[in-house]
């Protein structure tokens, strides 16, 4: 090997030394710097004869090039492994999903309500909401619920300090007081009617909401839903009860041949009282009686307290319970689920 290719060679191996490019800008001084090895060679030239000068400085040119294309080499080599540490630090995995805002939804005892509403509307009824703290009177008095009765024992109702006997003192134990807030104010729209005698346009009323008693276990909650239904007119019966409340629930449920059944009970507001319950003929539940509503004929006494002569007046109730109808419709078994606030156990019903 000749002199100017060892020092081709040793200047390669010292680029390739250099790990970073301020190495190897010395390292190419070395080589290529004003008092560089191959700059020395070419200033070594100057005893040469002009033919010598001509080869000598052909081949010096040739070892030059060399040197500065390893150069280039290297310096290309380096830039690389750089951007390839710099795109690794960086690097993005586009298989990730990517941020999402979550999307809300309604709570499942939502949906069911906007269900109901959405039913109960398409029969001409209104809806209206009432204070979930609640009066004696309304609560109870107004509804014909005398003060001895049991449903009014500290036993199931959650009463509020402070309250009087005519401010605000309980939670509501029902949605039944709309009957009578609703009643009062349809009554007071129209009493110029009402007084000159002529036709009432009729009540005809849901009223949804949360609802309390001191109640807990897998079917019961400290805090439910009812939605009370009223019907009040001149010539309303409990066939008209029958007709809508069996539309609803088949139509709720998506099933024509669900069976209803009006078993005789007793709520001190309704005279006759019933129990309300369905049975389906296909599916899981197929067979069994299942309670869904509470309902009756509105006693004589309420019928008073809205303002109205029971003489004239007839009105039918309904109270049912939401939760309960979620809970069939989609086979949840425990009450308690909905309102444990678990996301992973709501957003099933999306
Ligand atoms: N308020 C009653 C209850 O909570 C249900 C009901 C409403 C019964 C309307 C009759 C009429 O059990």
């Amino acid at each position: 090997m000749n002199e100017l290719d060892s020092l081709v060679e040793s200047a390669t191996q010292l680029f390739a030394q250099s790990a970073t490019p301020a190495d190897l800008e010395n390292a190419k001084a070395q080589f290529l710097g004003k008092s560089g090895r191959v700059t020395e060679l070419m200033k070594g030239m100057a005893q040469l004869s002009v033919e010598e000068k001509k080869s000598r400085g052909a081949a010096i040119n040739v070892a030059k090039q060399a040197i500065e294309a390893a150069l280039t080499a290297r310096r290309q080599a380096l830039a690389d492994a750089e951007l390839q540490v710099q795109l690794k630090a960086e690097a993005l995995d586009v298989s990730l999903p990517g941020r999402q805002r979550g999307q809300g939804g309604l709570h499942p005892v939502s949906l069911t309500l906007e269900r109901i509403q959405g039913i109960f509307g398409s029969m001409g009824f209104d809806v209206a909401e009432g204070p979930e703290i609640e009066t004696d009177w309304f609560n109870f008095t107004a509804l014909n619920t005398p003060e001895d009765h049991p449903a009014r024992s500290m036993h199931d109702t959650f009463y509020v300090e402070g309250g009087t006997a005519t401010a605000p003192n309980l939670l509501r134990t029902h949605t039944s007081p709309m009957q009578i807030r609703h009643a009062v104010q349809h009554v007071k729209k129209h009493r110029a009617l009402i007084d000159a005698g002529q036709a009432m346009p009729e009540i005809r009323v849901i009223a949804p909401g949360r609802t309390y008693r001191v109640d807990s276990d897998a079917t019961h909650s400290p805090m439910f839903h009812q939605c009370e239904g009223l019907w009040v007119g001149e010539n309303v019966s409990f066939k008209d009860l029958k007709v809508i409340f069996t539309a609803f629930c088949r139509t709720f449920f998506e099933s024509d041949d669900l069976v209803l059944r009006f078993r005789p009970s007793f709520f001190p507001f309704t005279e006759p009282s019933a129990e309300i319950d369905i049975q389906f003929q296909t599916g899981p539940l197929a067979g069994r009686w299942l309670e869904v509503a509470g309902s009756g004929q509105v006693h004589p006494n309420v019928v008073r307290n809205m303002g109205l002569d029971p003489e004239k007046y007839i009105g039918f109730a309904f109270g049912m319970g939401p939760d309960r109808l979620t809970m069939l419709r989609y086979g949840v078994n425990d009450l308690r689920l909905f309102f444990d606030g678990d996301i992973r156990f709501l957003s099933q019903f999306q």
